[in-house]
């Protein structure tokens, strides 16, 4: 699909709107990770440096659909004014009579932040007239919110098709993740290894089945492990499996199988009696797990032989965490694993909360090819999923 760039529409004495994902994680009010606001800094000084306004909306959390202070987007614009090194306007809504003489007056290289485009009902429900009263407000549409590309929402999809394909366009930041997802997708360097850890299977099924095709090998780690052992008759002991997935999980090495590609499981594992960081903790010798215990970490040979399969890959895609990595006793599969992409030659590209919070923490971040900045949304692009967000681009 042809998607424009920002830099390919006229932005010069226009008023572009430039939907961000903004959607960063807070603490009494404070923001604890600035990363997806600073990601958002390159398409807006673009646009500034080149004579635009920009209208600037993001949602932010999961208010139900009215003002709610609580997801005010006042830390984040006050926090973007500081890293754009101007003052940002706040507006006091999201569309209406006391935003649109506000985005009227705007002028060359000023930006208004509106209010959460989630304090409106319609943002969520895709409400056509939502997404024309936001279109009404600039020009030009440029979307860099990859994070929440995979929501057809009226501030995404809905108010992008409002536009003419020369004045609708893909923000610097929403490129980048094509182009990194597209690499690994479509043009992959072989060998290709995927990494895939968390929880549960059925989280993952849609990935395995469409990487299995275009990896050599799969590394399954985290608890998802436990159900493909226990789908092959591995005593696991307390470890969590998803006992309606065993069969899923069965077909999955079966479909492994027939492509001549290999789905890697834990060789052995760190046990512990709970899931707390006190817990009495063991290595186990092979990949059992006994009675009245749970497997909450890969073992030292499977993270030697992971970090090996990484080391020698040309591609590699990582998501999802190899052990329960909040807590620090359990978190070297996941810290070895980030080392491994870290210091492989490969195209890496790192998707996932826990994932990229591994190698941010480890101080290892650049020196991953990509870390995406969206969790659910890189997800639905290792599916296979086209994502309305982008889609309403083309
Ligand atoms: C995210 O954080 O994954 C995106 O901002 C999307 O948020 P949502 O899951 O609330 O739509």
């Amino acid at each position: 699909m042809e998607i424009r760039s920002v830099e390919e529409i006229q932005v010069e004495g226009k008023r572009v709107f430039v939907r961000a994902d903004l959607n960063v994680p807070l603490k009494d009010g404070r923001i604890t990770d600035d990363t997806r606001i600073r990601a958002a800094l390159p398409t807006l000084r673009y646009l500034l440096d080149g004579g635009a306004a920009v209208v600037l909306a993001s949602h932010l959390g999961r208010p139900k659909g009215r003002p709610d202070p609580a997801f005010s987007l006042a830390p984040v614009a006050e926090r973007l004014g500081e890293l754009l090194g101007l003052s940002v306007f706040l507006a006091p809504d999201v569309v209406g009579p006391k935003v649109e003489p506000l985005a009227r007056d705007l002028e060359p290289g000023e930006v208004l932040v509106l209010e959460n485009v989630r304090f409106h009902p319609g943002e969520t429900k895709n409400d056509p007239e939502l997404a024309r009263q936001l279109a009404a407000l600039a020009d030009a549409y440029v979307n860099d919110a990859f994070g929440t590309c995979h929501r057809a929402h009226a501030s995404t999809a809905g108010m992008a098709s409002l536009f003419p394909p020369d004045r609708r366009a893909a923000g610097l930041l929403l490129l980048k993740e094509i182009r990194a997802f597209e690499r690994v997708l479509d043009r992959p360097d072989h060998p290709y290894v995927a990494v895939l850890g968390g929880a549960k299977v059925s989280d993952k099924i849609g990935v395995i089945r469409n990487l299995l095709p275009r990896v050599d090998r799969i590394l399954v780690g985290g608890a998802m492990a436990y159900t493909f052992l226990k789908a092959q008759g591995i005593e696991v002991g307390g470890s969590f499996v998803e006992e309606d997935k065993l069969e899923l999980a069965r077909e999955l090495l079966a479909q492994a199988r027939e492509e001549g590609k290999e789905i890697a499981l834990p060789a052995d594992h760190v046990i512990a009696r709970d899931l707390s960081a006190e817990a009495e903790t063991r290595v186990t010798d092979g990949a059992e797990v006994p009675a009245g215990w749970k497997g909450v970490d890969i073992g030292p040979r499977t993270r030697e032989a992971y970090a090996r399969a990484v080391a020698g890959a040309r591609t590699v895609v990582w998501n999802g965490p190899m052990g329960v990595f909040e807590i620090p006793a359990f978190a070297e599969g996941t810290v070895a694993v980030a080392r491994a992409a870290a210091d492989s030659p490969a195209f890496t590209v790192v998707g996932g909360g826990d994932s990229v919070a591994a190698v941010t923490q480890a101080g290892l971040a650049d020196r991953i090819s990509h870390i995406s900045t969206g969790g659910g949304a890189s997800l639905e692009l290792l599916e296979g999923k086209t994502l309305p967000g982008i889609a309403a681009l083309g």
